[in-house]
Parts: C-alpha cells; structure tokens; sequence
C-alpha cells in the first residue's frame, strides 16, 4: 500500500560529508562523551529525511479547517452546500456526519496524551474559541482552504469564562499538581515571614505562550480497513497510538504511529483534535488525508503555556539565611486538560528554608486546553523565585550568589531525601568566573554607554530527573557483527538517534558505523516519550537490559568450544566487536564467528529497563546557573541581552556537541520568555489575537547573543550512565537573570514578563 517511513539512521563519518572537519580515529569504545555530529543531519541538510507533511500517498486528499468564532455555546446552523460544491472538494465533515468517537484520554487518565479529554466534533457544542467546526477535503490544499471559507457557520453563544481577573476569584486548590501535593507546608512561614529581620514580599505574572516549532503540526494518514497509519509529527508514538485507538474503538496494534522526524517539539507535539480529526475525515472519504495546520491553525488548535500569578515571599535572618520561603499562585487551566503548571515546584527541592508555605491553585477558564511547553512550571516559577531572591539580595546588600550560598541545602529540604548529586554551588562558581561576575557593579544604574545603560543578573536554573517505566528496546546483531538496537524513541532535533548509537556503539564494543538505531515507529518495542527531558536516560537504559539480555544468548550460542564456555555474563565484557572475558583479552570471540559457528544469520534480544527504583530513594534534578548581561537604552527602554551564560550540573554530559546546542536553544526561548513572547488573548471573546509568526515574537537571529554554555559533567552516581536530562533546564532561570540584569542597569524592577519598553520608560 505505501512505503513506510522507517528510519533506519548510521552513523556516517563526519569525514565522509562535504565541508566537515575531519574527525580523530578512535577506538571502539569511547564514543560516549565525544562531539558526534548528528547521524541525520546529512538527510536533513540534503533534503531527504521526510516529515509527516511531506509523506505522499496514492488518492490523497488534502485537509482544511473552520474554527469556531466563539468560546462557548452551541452551533446553531451550518452551512456546507457552498463548500461541497467547490472545485475539488471530496467532502465536509462536521458534526452531522463526523464518525461516532470516543472522547480521548487525558494524559492522566490512563495512559493518553491528548492535550484535552474533549470529544471531537460529536455535537454541535462548541468548547473554545477557534475549535474546529469543520473539516474541508480537497484534491489540493489550495481547493481545501478556498472551499472552508465558503463554509458559513452560526452561533447560539452562551456565557464563557474568558477573563482571568474573574476566573481567578473562582480559582480552586486541585488534588494533586502532577502527581504531587498542591500544597506542602512546613512550619508556620506567614508567621515566620513577619518576624524576619530581611524579607521580600512580592507578586510576578507571566504570560500565556504560544508553541512554535518551525514545522506546523501536521499528519498524513491512512486506513487499511480496521488499521491506521498515522505519519504524524509527534513526541509521544505509543501514547498516541494508545489513544487513537481508543477513539476509533480498535486495539492499539491496529494503530501504526510513525515519526521518523519531527521539525521541533518543545512539548507541543502530542495528540491534538488535528490527528482525529483527519483519521476521522479519511474513513469517511475511504481516502488518504494529509492535514498540515496554518500556523494560525497551530495557535487554535494546539495548547501553549498558560499565564501563572505568583507570589513569592522570603523572610531572612541577619546572616541571610531563610527562615520563610513562600510561594504561592494561580494559574489559568481549562475542566478538560492536565497541565497545572507545576511552578512551585523549583522552591521544593532548590533551597533550606526554616518555614515553608508553596502552594498553587487553578482557575478555569472556557479556552483551548493549555500544554507542556519547555520546562513547565520551572521555567516560570523560576522567573518569580528567582527574581525574589535577588531583590531580597538587594535589600540586603548581599551579592545574590553569595545569598545562594548560604541557603544551599544538604539534603532535599521539603522532602528530607539526600540529593542522588548536586553540585550547585560549583556551576556558580565556575559561570561567576567564566562570565566575570566581579565585573558587575551592585548599585545599579551605574555603568553606562552612551545611551545604554549595562547591567549584569543571575539565576539559578533548575529541572528535576524524571524517569518513565515501562520502556523496552531490542537489539539484533546480524552475521556481519552489525547491530541494530530499535525502540520507539523520537527525534525532534535534540540528537536522540545520534547519541543513542554512541552508547550502543560502546555498551556493544563496536565502531559506530557498526550500529543502526532504528526509532521513530510505534510498531518497534514501546519506548520513552519524548518529554520530560527523560528520554535519552530513559532509552539508556531500556538498551542496556537489552544488552544484558543479548549478551546471555550469545553466551548461549557460544557454546562449548567457544573461548567464552564456561563464562557467566557477569564476567563478560563486549569488546572489539564481540564478547570478552573482563581483564582477560586473550579470552576473546567476534560476534561474527560465533553467529557462523552457531549457524545463525542473527541473534537478538528484547527487554524493558528496570524500575527506576533510585527516584523514590534519592532527590534528583539538575541544577545550574544562568548569567545575563544586558544593554537598556535611555532613549527606547529597548532591551538588547548582550552576553548569556549557562553553567549546567546535569550529570555526565553523553556528546558535548548535541548538549550545547540543547542548552543554547533552551537560553533562547529563555530570552523569548523573557523579553517578547507573548500570547494576546481577547478576554472579552476568548480569542487569541496574534496567531503569527508577524505578530508573536520568538527570537529572531538578531535577538541572540553569543552564548556561552559550561558544564560540571560530573557523573550522576543514581543515574543510568551518570547522566540526567538537559532538553529542558536551559529555559529554566533565564527569565529571572535578564530581569535582575535588566533591574542591574536601570534600577527598575519588572515582575511583569514579558520585559517590553514600555514597562522601562
Ligand atoms: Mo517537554 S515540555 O516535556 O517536551
């Protein structure tokens, strides 16, 4: 029927691609920890690795939406006539004709992922402002878009929550933040507050935010009678396959997921109305579909972060030390999704306080579901903590590393938990002396450039280990000693498949070129999603029980005559392309003659990671410390971020050059949050009013600075490797040290993100 998109990526020499330098030959072992180029970007900067927009199959048809214009009520007529009889159009599903679906799951109901547990045009009930009220296919995407706007749709609207200075009065305490407390309290923090000799006490907000990874959302998708093929764009292969399923009442095997490449995700690529909506459309038609959202499209239909009010408030005794750490807030969530973003969670684990008081409630709203988006919760929960200690450093006269210092704890202070490692304190020290902290003059306002006024702020950045169960991986060594390790992993540009065949390379005793990693395939055994910044461990160490596990077949098969009889796997270790006896060389067979010998064109072996039993032992996160200079102009109130630093404690760093380039582009969305990103959200009519790329303003090259990223790389003795997870902590605390470089060279304090002109003039 169609050629599948399996991705089946090895590693190609860099010295074999145009215009790279050349790399040093190494040994078989030893490519953990190397700068590896990405095995992919060959088919990526050639064209060749294929997206799910761009899957092509015979009768396809394309796929264009109508959005609801209002944000609550019911549709009271639609008109599709116009639409139906457009050059091209195959058909308009809307409510009337749309197949019966069950609702999805929501990603805490067992399992799903969807970004809301909404049912998916099942009646003419409208949820949101900008839901897809109908769905137009085409024979080309021009026909299918010209053909939706003939499509003319009436209202009865009825009341809708859209305002967040009402919905907060209704705001509630949920059960639980994900799956943790929404309220941790030790001591009595309000009382201690006001006895303090130092303290702070004030209120941040940030704003909504949009996704925008450059490739739009899309799926191409077709039926093979009860079965579905989904070529989608996504971080989250089996829980989508999982879900899809249940929506169309088939077994998750009858769903194939399949996402050898995804253009960005950043927490915005799971399981939107989109996919249901065009596998829907298909079965109706008996056609393909391939449905690729606007970017408008993305901003109706997909979920971004949602806005968060906070208060922070510390009380310090003379020395500095804390005796009460307050945090508190609301954020704005809807009845149908599960992302609370958890921004009191930074305050848990970051510092030793004598009191705490953290707690967080939620106020809904009639609005599309908010999501995951980089670092939820931490990213602006430390924007608010972090902003505070500095202005309680301030008040101090303290400088705000040394007040850092003095509040670092020994263990886990909320939940008493040693740290699994930590080493804080040393990512201060080494990004002070790397960015030339010393430079910075504590009274701001002071240093000048003409009409620029320069400060410098920092921050620490924070993001906790996480570790999913339940991941498998397989690896098959053919009868050439080449290996194939497959799980169904994602790629969305961080480096997955590249680092994975490091590790495989050296957990295998084999060169690089010598490993396929096979991933982006719900169809291979269920691996880590891609969030949480937990996949690369998480994968780790699915891999290494599926070694483990090979590892006693080859034995296995080995047999009698084998250098290796008579060994057990403890004693085994994998060596210049086959097994060894640990500290005996001598003691040696090649993966090739032992399949020769045993008559074998392959062995494999399949296994799940063991339970990630450390996480309940030992508190783990990542930890690091984010430095900002910046230039405010006197005459604008522009703000230009003129250096930034990360110095990152994320455990061993597994390829420095894929860690880099994750920890760069976490700064940069730390600088969009920080100073231009900013969803507009109509709170008369529940519209988001800059849909675009024109009007909502990520980072642009010229926004960027040079940025300069370090790292402890001290091996994590809990963690699988020694490496915790890096995709995510980079956003995390970059907020904060724009904002107090910003307050450095103005002497203006904003706890309003983002930090537009307006608010230094
Ligand atoms: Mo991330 S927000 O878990 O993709």
């Amino acid at each position: 029927m169609m050629e599948f998109a399996r991705t089946a990526l090895r590693y190609v020499p860099d010295a074999l691609l145009p215009g790279t330098r050349p790399k040093p030959v190494r040994g078989q072992h030893g490519h953990v920890g190397e700068p590896v180029s990405r095995i992919d970007g060959a088919l990526k900067v050639g064209g060749t690795a294929r997206f799910a927009a761009e899957v092509k199959l015979d009768g396809m048809l394309y796929a264009a939406l109508v959005h609801s214009t209002i944000a609550k009520g019911r549709i009271a007529s639609i008109e599709t006539a116009a639409a139906e009889q457009a050059p091209g159009v195959a058909l308009v599903m809307t409510h009337r004709n749309a197949p019966r679906m069950k609702a999805p799951k929501g990603m805490m109901d067992g399992g799903g992922v969807a970004g809301s547990s909404l049912p998916v045009m099942q009646d003419a009930t409208v949820h949101w402002n900008g839901e897809a009220v109908a769905l137009v296919l085409a024979e080309t995407q021009e026909q299918a878009d010209y053909a939706a706007a003939l499509v003319r749709v009436a209202y009865d609207p009825a009341p809708a929550l859209t305002d967040f200075s009402v919905a907060r009065g209704k705001a509630k305490r949920p059960d639980s933040v994900l799956m943790e407390p929404a309220a941790v309290t030790i001591g009595d923090a309000e009382k201690a507050l006001t006895k303090a000799p130092h303290r702070v006490d004030r209120r941040y907000t940030t704003p909504r935010h949009n996704h925008n990874a450059i490739e739009l959302h899309a799926a191409t998708v077709a039926w093979d009678g009860d079965t579905l093929i989904l070529h989608d764009a996504t971080q989250m292969l089996n829980g989508t396959a999982g879900t899809m399923a249940g929506v169309f009442g088939i077994q998750p095997e009858q769903v194939r997921v399949l996402s050898p490449f995804v253009g960005g995700g950043f927490g915005g690529k799971g399981l939107w109305t989109h996919q249901i909506l065009a596998a829907a459309a298909a079965r109706l038609a008996g056609r393909p579909v391939r449905i690729m959202l606007s970017r408008e499209g993305v901003y109706r239909l997909v979920g971004g972060r949602t806005l968060t009010e906070q208060r922070v408030a510390i009380g310090a005794d003379a020395e500095g030390r804390f005796t009460a750490l307050i945090h508190e807030g609301v954020a704005a969530m809807t009845a149908h999704n599960n992302c609370p973003e958890q921004f009191t969670f930074p305050a848990r684990h970051l510092y030793a306080a004598g009191s705490f008081r953290l707690e967080q409630t939620i106020a809904e709203m009639d609005m599309l579901a908010n999501t995951f988006m980089r670092a939820p919760g931490e990213s602006v929960g430390t924007f608010a903590l972090e902003c505070a200690i500095d202005e309680l450093a301030e008040t101090m006269a303290v400088d705000p590393i040394e007040l850092r210092r003095r509040n670092e704890p020994e263990c886990d202070p909320t939940s008493g938990n040693a740290f699994s490692s930590r080493h804080l304190t040393k990512a201060f020290d080494d990004g002070a002396a790397r960015f030339g902290w010393d430079r910075r003059d504590p009274v701001p306002g002071r240093r000048r450039e003409g009409e620029w006024r320069i400060g410098m702020g920092v921050a620490t950045a924070t993001y906790p280990y996480l570790r999913m169960p339940g991941n498998a991986a397989r690896i098959r060594i053919d009868a050439h000693g080449h290996a194939t390790v497959s799980t169904a992993g994602h790629e969305m540009g961080m480096g997955t498949a590249t680092v994975q065949a490091q590790h495989a390379a050296d957990r295998l005793g084999l060169p690089l070129d010598s490993v396929t990693f096979e991933y982006g395939d719900s169809a291979l055994p269920a691996g880590a999603m891609a969030g949480g910044s937990q996949q690369t461990v998480a994968t780790l160490a699915a891999v290494t029980a599926a070694a483990e596990a090979l590892i006693k077949e080859l034995l296995r098969i080995a047999g009698n005559d084998s250098p290796l009889a008579g060994l057990r796997p403890a004693d085994i270790v994998a060596v210049d392309g086959g097994l060894a006896q640990a500290g005996d060389p001598t003691r040696h067979e090649r993966y090739a003659s032992i399949l020769s010998r045993a008559g074998r064109d392959a062995v494999e072996a399949e296994a799940k990671a063991p339970l990630p039993l450390e996480m309940l032992k030992y508190s783990m996160h990542s930890t690091g410390a984010q430095f900002a200079e910046v230039a405010v102009s006197d005459v604008t109130g522009e703000v230009r971020v003129r250096r930034l630093l990360g110095s990152f404690d994320c455990g061993r760093i597994l390829n420095p050059k894929a860690a880099a380039s994750q920890f760069r582009g976490g700064i940069i969305m730390g600088l969009g949050l920080a100073l231009t990103e900013e969803t507009l959200f109509d709170a008369r009519t529940g519209r988001v009013m800059n849909p675009s790329l024109a009007e909502y303003h990520v980072p642009v090259h010229m926004d960027v600075p040079e940025i300069d990223v370090i790292w402890t790389d001290l091996p994590d003795p809990h963690a699988p490797l020694g490496a915790r997870g890096i995709g995510e902590i980079g956003i995390t605390g970059v907020g904060a040290a724009i904002a107090n470089a910003v307050y450095n060279a103005t002497g203006t304090r904003v706890r309003d993100l983002p930090i537009t002109l307006d608010k230094l003039l």
